[in-house]
C-alpha cells in the first residue's frame, strides 16, 4: 500500500546514496542520536505486485525478480524500508547470483544508513574454512555461509526429523552478541527440502513490545542486557574448526582469541533507525546464556521467560514460509527473531549474507509501532 503523499519525500538518487556520511560527517563518530529521522517510502515499489502475508509482519513479492532492481537505489533503499517495516519480505524464483545477494545485502543497509564502517558479516564458524565451496566452481569466500542440512547434521549430530526437543527453543537473533549486530539478512534457499517441510519462521520484535504494559515498557526501557555465545568456542575446540579470525563486519567486531565467549552490551528495547520503531531486543535465545542487567537472579530468570513467552506464544506475531527452489527472505535482524522447522529428512541447502548495521541504542524520541501506525491512516 502506498504512503500518504505527505510521508513522500523528494530524495533522489544523488541524496540517498551519502546517507552514512551525514552520520559521521566532520569525521565524528556517529553516536545513537545522530541518527536522522526515520526514512520516508518513497512508493517506488508499489507497481509491483504483493501482500501482506499476516497483519503485523511479512510482506511477499511473488514474481518481482530482485536482480532486476539491484541497481536501482531508490528501489532498494524502499525494499530496505518495506523490510523495516514489515520485518520479512519474501522474494520466489530468484535468479541473482551469490555475488548479486552480496550487493544486495550491503546496498540495504548503507541506503538505509548504517555506518560507513559496516560491512559484510563474517560468521565466526560458518566459513569456507571448514570445507565448502560457495558455488560449483568452487569458490571460497567467508561473506556468505552456507545454511547446509547435511553439514548440520554432521557438525551438531542432528536427529533430523526424529528430535524430541521443543521446537521452540531455536528462536533467536542472528549475531547479536556482537557490538555491531547485523541489520539485513539475505537468504536464498538454493535446494528447497527434497521431501516436505523446514519452514521458516519470524516473529515481530514491535509487536512484543507493544504487548508490555506501559509502566514496563519504561521499566525496560532503563535496562540493558548482555547478550553472549558460549558455543563457537567449544564447537570449534570439538570439531577442530578455525574459527574466522580479525574483524566479523566491523572493526569493532572482534574477540580476544583467549576468551571464553563472544559478548556484547545491547539496550533491552532498541529503536530501528529506519522506522523509529521501538523492540523488544533479546534475540529470544541470544539471551539465554546471558542476562539482563541490574535485576536480581531471580527476576532475569523470570523476565528471561517472560520475554520468550512474548514471542513464541503470540503465534498472531509470527509469519512462516514454505520454501520453494530459489527462493529468497530479507528480514531485519534488529526487529525480528526467527526459528528454523527441523522437520525433514532429505537435504536442504541455502546461503545467506548478513550486512552488519549501527551499534544498538534507544532513541527516547522513539515510538512503538502501533504509534506510529495509529497516527497515519494509511501505512507502507
Ligand atoms: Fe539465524
Amino acid at each position: 500500500m502506498a504512503p500518504p503523499s505527505a510521508d513522500v519525500d523528494t530524495v533522489t538518487s544523488q541524496n540517498v546514496l551519502p546517507i552514512h556520511e551525514k552520520l559521521t560527517g566532520n569525521g565524528k563518530k556517529a553516536i545513537p542520536s545522530q541518527f536522522p529521522a526515520p526514512l520516508k517510502y518513497l512508493g517506488s515499489l508499489d507497481s509491483f505486485e504483493h501482500f501482506d502475508v499476516t497483519g503485523v509482519i511479512g510482506r511477499e513479492f511473488p514474481k518481482l525478480q530482485l536482480s532486476q532492481i539491484l541497481d536501482d537505489d531508490i528501489k532498494i533503499r524502499d525494499l530496505a524500508i518495506t523490510v523495516s517495516q514489515r520485518g520479512v519480505v519474501f522474494f520466489r524464483n530468484q535468479d541473482i547470483t551469490n555475488q548479486g545477494l552480496k550487493k544486495l545485502a550491503l546496498k540495504l543497509a548503507h541506503l538505509s544508513g548504517a555506518p560507513k564502517e559496516s560491512g559484510l558479516y563474517r560468521h565466526p564458524l560458518s566459513n569456507y574454512k571448514q570445507t565448502y565451496a560457495i558455488d560449483e566452481e568452487g569458490a571460497q569466500d567467508d561473506e556468505i555461509s552456507l545454511i547446509s542440512s547435511e553439514q548440520r547434521r554432521g557438525w551438531w549430530r542432528d536427529k533430523v526429523g526424529h528430535t524430541k526437543v521443543l521446537a521452540s527453543g531455536g528462536w533467536h537473533s542472528d549475531f547479536t552478541f556482537e557490538h555491531y549486530p547485523t541489520a539485513y539478512g539475505v537468504f536464498k534457499v538454493v535446494g528447497a527440502p527434497e521431501d516436505v517441510g523446514g519452514d521458516t519462521l519470524w516473529a515481530s520484535a514491535y509487536e512484543a513490545y507493544d504487548r508490555i504494559s506501559p509502566v514496563l515498557q519504561k521499566t525496560f526501557e532503563s535496562l540493558t542486557a548482555v547478550h553472549r555465545n558460549p558455543g563457537f568456542h567449544s564447537q570449534a575446540k570439538k570439531g577442530g574448526f578455525e574459527l574466522v579470525q580479525g574483524p566479523r563486519g566491523h572493526p569493532e567486531n572482534i574477540t580476544d582469541k583467549d576468551a571464553d565467549a563472544y559478548e556484547a552490551v545491547h539496550p533491552l528495547i532498541r529503536t530501528n533507525p529506519v522506522t523509529g520503531w521501538k523492540g523488544l531486543f533479546t534475540g529470544v535465545n541470544s539471551l539465554q546464556a546471558g542476562h539482563i542487567n541490574d535485576v536480581t537472579e531471580r527476576e532475569n530468570e523470570i523476565l528471561k521467560d517472560y520475554f520468550k513467552q512474548l514471542f513464541i506464544e503470540n503465534h498472531d506475531l509470527q509469519v512462516r514460509v514454505r520454501w520453494g527452489q530459489d527462493d529468497i527472505a530479507i528480514w531485519d535482524d534488529r526487529s525480528v527473531v526467527h526459528v528454523a522447522t527441523n522437520d525433514y529428512f532429505g537435504k536442504r541447502t541455502a546461503y545467506r549474507v548478513s550486512s552488519v548495521g549501527e551499534k544498538p541504542y534507544l532513541d527516547p524520541k522513539s515510538t512503538s509501532r502501533r504509534e506510529a501506525l495509529d497516527s497515519i491512516s494509511t501505512v507502507v
